[in-house]
Order: structure tokens, then C-alpha cells, then sequence
């Protein structure tokens, strides 16, 4: 099959390397020429593992290819996937302009019917609306069949996930493209869910507004386990045990980030608002994430009277472990307020501080090396459970700092191992160690 695919972020990068690897011949078209030309000398422009090297194997194959010419890419294309960001509008609803821009190039351009697949999150009834901004665009009277596709991977382990996925969901007007499309998938090898158009829109909403309030239920048990000397990660497990509620998605911490949870959970609050539903179960989820961040914050202040020139090593700056991504991370929240508390902050990361130097104002110091942060520290934050954080001997701490205090913003150590050690540690939903 010849297939298109606009936009080479993670979720249209990943997908064109995917849909290689199974066997399509694959041209994928962005309108950055500098990314286009990365990419043609076989570098992807995100951090994934696994990525290049299915990108390298699938360029020398002829199966993939990159260009910023719409023409070139959309050329005899029988399959077209639109993957291109939907950023957060500042009234919380998502800003569908990139698809809309897609849309238009492909009304321009394409030269044979072909089915359009939406893969970016968009709110319910936008595969409606494009399938129309296409056909009456189009030239030479080509029309074009729509298919909602919404993706479901996550960053850090798209590939693994593009491969072993839980479901595709396919959604469509009419049986044949999604027949088509399950043809197009089959080689995954992943049952595949065919229904309409706005249920398939809504079931990606649906999940991750669902996994977002797993993650924000556990938080508030988490703080209320401290008020009664519980621990969170052992009663997560006692939870986790039935199948019916199921052990992923909660991991107590400083909240969830990343490009997809806050903005997915605002722009489904709005989007139920604008039909007049007041979706306040979702509203209170994302107020006890914004919450998180700040309360460790609050363990700090009590403990330390005031943060004025203590120095900080904050260990980890992007929102999850192997992504460069601080998208929405929870750094970007807690690290200005440190400084503005008029603390010292030097930041560590191994692979997100070019990426915190661009976006972070506030004045930190930077380093790739944990010991160096580490070094006349008077205390540590850990933002991300990075493994060479989670690894690490707890003695490195009480070798490199003079009274080794530990607040923990992931539950990266286990109680045990703390309490044979020498640090004063202050974790989430845990009883602390002093
Ligand atoms: C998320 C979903 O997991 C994907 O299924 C979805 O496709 C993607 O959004 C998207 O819409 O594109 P992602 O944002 O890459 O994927 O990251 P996750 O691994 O889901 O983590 C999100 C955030 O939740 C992270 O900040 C993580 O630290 C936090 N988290 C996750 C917790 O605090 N506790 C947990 O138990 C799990």
C-alpha cells in the first residue's frame, strides 16, 4: 500500500517508520525543510528508543522516505494520515489549526481518492468537519473518505508500544475504509476495534482523561495515607491485585505531565462544557495534579523554616525517564517557585537539559553528571525517576553531601533500603525517615 504521512513529531515519525517496517512504502512529509533534511541523513528528530535503527533499516529498503513537498509525498498515496500536534489553546480547548493546514494542503494536492486518517487527538465531530474542508477543496473533484485512527502510544516507548498495543481503534463512516484500514494493520498483528467516527475520537479522550484520573486518585490517597501513617505504593498493590482495577497507573508522585495528559483532560472538560456538561469529575483531577507539584514543595519549607540561598540538587527536569521531553513536566512548575523562594538550584538531567535550557528562565546551573549536582547540595528533589537515579546506592548521598536530605517526588527507594541508610528522606504517601 502506498501510504502519506503528515507531520514527523513522535506520533507521525513513529507511525511512518511502523507502517515501513510491516511493509508499506511510506513517504512522510513535513513542511520544516530542516527537520526533512535531518531526517533524509537518517536522524530522527525526537529521542526514541529503538527508532533509528528501524528508520536506517526501512530508508536503505526504499520504503521510507521524507519530504516537505506535498506533491512528492502525497504522489499515488491510497492511504493519507494526518499527524500533526493539536497544542493547548489558552481557554483549554485544542488548537486544531495544524490539521486544518494539512487538510488544505492535501485538498491541493492530491491527484487520486484516497482515505484520510486522522491520528492526532482531535475533539469529536473534527473528522467531520475536515472530511468536508477537504472535499470541497479538492481538485479536479477527487474526493476523499475520512477514518478516525487515534494513537495510544507513549513517548519513551513508542515503538515498543506501535508493535504491541492493546487495541486500533478504527473509526469510520463506512465499512469499506475500515476494511481497508484493518488490511492496512493486520501485519501488527493487534485486535483492531472498527466503529463510527465520533466514538473513536471519544475513546481517546476517554482513555486518557480515565488514566489521568488513576493517577490523580492515587495522589489523594497518597496524601491522605500520610495523614494516617499508611504507605501508598503498599496499598496501590492491595488495589492493583484486582483485575478489576488493575496495577497500572498508580504510581503516587508529583503528578502527571507531558504533551498529552494536561492538555487532553482540558480540552475534553471544554469540549463537555461546550455542550453543556459541567465535567467536574475531570475538573477535580486536574486541579489535585496541579496541587501535587506544590505540596512537596510545602514538605520542604516546613522542614527547612525557609529555601533563602540553600542550595538545591533537583535530579531530573523532563516530565517522565527516557524522553528529552519537559513538555507540561512538573520542573517546569516547581523549579521557578524554588527560585523564587530564593533557593539555589543546580539541575540535573542526562539527557533533557538542552531542551530546559530553552524553555526554563529561571536562573539554575545545569549538569549531565548526578555526583555533581550532588556535591555541597543541602538537599535533594527528585522531579523524574530516571534510573540512574532509582539505581543509585543511597550512600552517594551521605558520601557527597554533609547532611544528606532526600525529598522524592517519584518513590524511587524502597522504605527498607532507607531506613539501613543514613539519609533523611520525605517521600509521597509514605511516612518519612528522619
Ligand atoms: C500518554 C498515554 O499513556 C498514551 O497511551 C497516549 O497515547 C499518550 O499519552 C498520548 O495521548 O499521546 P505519555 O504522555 O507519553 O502517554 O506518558 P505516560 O507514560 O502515560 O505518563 C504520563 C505522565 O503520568 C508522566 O508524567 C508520568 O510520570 C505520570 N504517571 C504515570 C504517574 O504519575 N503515575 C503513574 O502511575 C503513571
Amino acid at each position: 500500500m502506498r501510504i502519506a504521512v503528515i507531520g514527523t513529531g513522535y506520533v507521525g515519525l513513529v507511525t511512518g517508520v511502523a507502517l515501513s517496517e510491516i511493509g508499506h512504502a511510506v513517504t512522510c512529509i513535513d513542511i520544516d525543510p530542516k527537520k526533512v533534511e535531518k531526517l533524509n541523513h537518517g536522524e530522527p528528530t525526537i529521542y526514541e528508543p529503538g527508532l533509528q535503527e528501524l528508520m536506517l533499516k526501512n530508508m536503505e529498503a526504499h520504503r521510507l522516505s521524507f519530504t516537505s513537498k506535498h506533491e512528492t509525498g502525497l504522489e499515488g498515496a491510497q492511504v493519507v494520515y494526518i499527524a500533526v500536534g493539536t497544542p493547548r489553546r489558552p481557554d483549554g480547548s485544542a488548537n486544531l489549526d495544524y490539521v486544518e493546514q494539512a487538510a488544505r494542503d492535501i485538498a491541493g494536492n492530491l491527484s487520486r481518492p484516497a482515505i484520510v486518517v486522522i491520528k492526532s487527538t482531535v475533539p469529536v465531530g473534527t473528522n467531520d468537519h475536515i472530511k468536508r474542508l477537504i472535499n470541497s477543496a479538492a481538485k479536479d473533484g477527487i474526493q476523499v473518505e475520512i477514518a478516525s485512527n487515534p494513537e495510544f502510544l507513549r513517548e519513551g516507548s513508542a515503538v515498543e508500544d506501535t508493535f504491541n498495543g492493546d487495541r486500533i481503534v478504527i473509526g469510520t463512516e463506512s465499512p469499506a475504509a475500515a476494511d481497508v484500514l484493518e488490511e492496512v494493520n493486520r501485519p501488527f498483528g493487534i485486535p483492531v476495534l472498527k466503529t463510527d467516527l465520533a466514538s473513536s475520537e471519544m475513546i481517546k479522550y476517554a482513555s486518557n482523561a480515565f488514566l489521568a484520573t488513576k493517577i490523580s486518585f492515587i495522589n489523594e490517597i497518597a496524601n491522605i495515607c500520610e495523614k494516617l501513617g499508611a504507605n501508598v505504593d503498599e496499598v496501590a498493590t492491595g488495589m492493583g491485585m484486582d483485575r478489576r482495577i488493575g496495577s497500572s497507573f498508580l504510581k503516587a508522585g508529583i503528578g502527571y505531565g507531558g504533551s498529552c495528559f494536561p492538555k487532553d483532560t482540558n480540552a475534553l472538560v471544554q469540549l463537555a462544557g461546550n455542550h453543556h456538561h459541567d465535567f467536574n469529575l475531570l475538573k477535580s483531577v486536574i486541579e489535585v495534579n496541579n496541587h501535587q507539584q506544590v505540596l512537596l514543595i510545602e514538605k520542604m519549607l516546613a522542614r527547612f523554616g525557609s529555601l533563602k540561598e540553600k542550595r538545591i540538587a533537583v535530579l531530573g527536569l523532563a516530565f517522565k525517564p527516557n524522553t528529552d521531553d519537559l513538555r507540561e513536566s512538573p520542573a517546569l512548575v516547581m523549579i521557578p517557585k524554588l527560585v523564587e523562594l530564593g533557593a539555589d538550584v543546580i539541575a540535573y538531567d542526562p539527557i533533557a537539559v538542552k531542551n530546559a535550557r530553552k524553555v526554563l528562565s529561571a536562573p539554575v546551573a545545569y549538569t549531565e553528571n548526578v555526583g555533581e549536582a550532588l556535591r555541597g547540595a543541602d538537599c535533594v528533589l527528585i522531579i523524574t525517576d530516571w534510573p540512574a537515579v532509582k539505581k543509585m546506592d543511597l550512600s552517594t548521598y551521605s558520601r557527597t553531601m554533609n547532611h544528606p536530605v532526600v525529598f522524592d517526588g517519584r518513590n524511587c527507594y524502597s522504605l527498607d533500603e532507607v531506613s539501613r541508610s543514613k539519609i533523611e528522606y520525605y517521600s509521597i504517601g509514605r511516612p518519612s525517615h528522619i
